[in-house]
């Protein structure tokens, strides 16, 4: 099989890329990706050597890159996307750019290709905050709030509309939030991580009491490849752990597996418009393919601190450049509300 990875440079595209080839020494994976400030090939380094891996760098914005990519694939793995939720909430144009028009160019030219299989990786972000005590099962309704879950949304919907109008072979999956290695250190628990490691303060937001429901990415990444395999085409598949904890939780695990105290933690102010909870139910994707996740919390959380305790360079390296600049406006300046950046 011929597998076209978009965004394969990024947190779960590179750790997809590697579980397929590991998994599937007889794949050929095609890595499309336009190297954003999330992008990095330091992330794939060990499969340079590898004649079954390809890299291009490509915009699925454009259709030149995209056209040449896709011819003779049996399958297209779409990650690529503008990932960050405070981004979106500073300027959303790149997220409606990539997450919108990104997504219908690549499904058109797919269908127009007649590619066989296309596996749309959405997010529990499109059914919004959910009250306490719910999950979210896949015929919950989309309530998106930020402008990053409302351009996923989209897309979703897209997706849905090209199986009903074209019968294009498509599967979308809606995973909760991911963490491991490789995971660019904005997102809370990279972040985190990284800072409790130089020893800094811990920007919590609001009260800390929002819930998410943290599954380990390569459990995320198993999932996808039973639903590209197995999954059935026009189907909606859940991917979660199934259990929704609060960031202060998260956060005072991270700090005792680093041996600090809880006084690095710092309440900041809210993000605007914050989903308070996040809860899925995944029982079809258990029930139909065969599913569950491995991994709980506290080992992934040890496994996931090991790593950037053990890769300096790549935090140096993602914490340079444009993060300086973004980082400072949103934790050093942080009197200023996101809504004015
Ligand atoms: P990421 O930000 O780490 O990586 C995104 C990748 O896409 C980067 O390599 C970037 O260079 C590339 N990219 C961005 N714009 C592009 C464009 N126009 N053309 C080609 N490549 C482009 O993101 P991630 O956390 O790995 O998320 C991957 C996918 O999974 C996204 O679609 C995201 O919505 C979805 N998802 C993420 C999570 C999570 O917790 N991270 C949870 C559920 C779903
Ligand atoms: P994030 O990793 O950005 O994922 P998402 O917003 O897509 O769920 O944030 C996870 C949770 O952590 C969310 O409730 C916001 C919170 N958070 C903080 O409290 N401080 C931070 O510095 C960040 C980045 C997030």
């Amino acid at each position: 099989m011929k597998i076209l990875v978009t965004g394969g440079a990024g947190f779960i595209g590179s750790n997809f890329i590697r579980h397929i080839l590991r998994t599937y020494p007889r794949y050929a994976v095609l890595n499309l990706d336009k190297l954003t400030y999330a992008g990095n090939l330091e992330n794939l380094a060990d499969l340079e050597s590898n004649p079954n891996y390809q890299f291009i760098k490509g915009d699925v914005c454009v259709s030149a890159d995209i056209e040449s990519a896709l011819r003779g694939v049996d399958a297209i793995v779409h990650f690529a996307a503008e990932s960050h939720v405070d981004r979106s909430i500073a300027d959303a144009r790149a997220f409606v750019e990539t997450n919108v028009q990104g997504t219908y160019n690549l499904m058109d030219s797919a269908r127009r290709n007649r590619v066989g299989r296309f596996l749309y990786v959405s997010t529990d972000e499109v059914y919004g905050s959910l009250a306490p005590g719910d999950r979210a099962d896949e015929g919950f309704p989309l309530a998106p709030n930020s402008p990053y879950a409302a351009s996923k949304a989209a897309s979703d919907l897209l997706a849905r509309s090209f199986w009903h109008t074209y019968a294009f072979p498509v599967i979308i999956t809606r995973a909760s939030n991911n963490y491991g290695p490789y995971q660019f250190p904005e997102k809370l628990i990279p972040l985190m991580i990284t800072l409790a490691l130089e020893g800094s303060k811990l920007p919590v937001y609001g009260d800390g009491l929002n819930e998410r429901d943290w599954i380990f990415v390569e459990d995320h990444c198993r999932a996808l490849s039973i639903v590209l395999h197995d999954g059935r085409g026009g189907e909606i598949y859940n991917i979660g752990y199934g259990q929704p904890v609060s960031n202060l939780t998260v956060v005072r695990q991270i700090l005792r597996i680093l041996g600090r105290t809880d006084e690095a933690i710092e309440f900041v102010t809210d993000r605007p418009g914050h989903d308070r909870r996040y809860a899925l139910n995944a029982a079809k994707i258990e029930r139909e393919l065969g599913w569950k996740p491995e991994v709980g919390l506290d080992a992934g959380l040890i496994r996931t601190v090991e790593w950037y305790r053990s890769h300096p360079d790549w935090i140096q390296e993602a914490k340079s450049g444009e993060y300086r600049e973004y980082y400072e406006r949103f934790y050093v300046n942080r009197g200023t509300s996101l809504a004015e950046i």
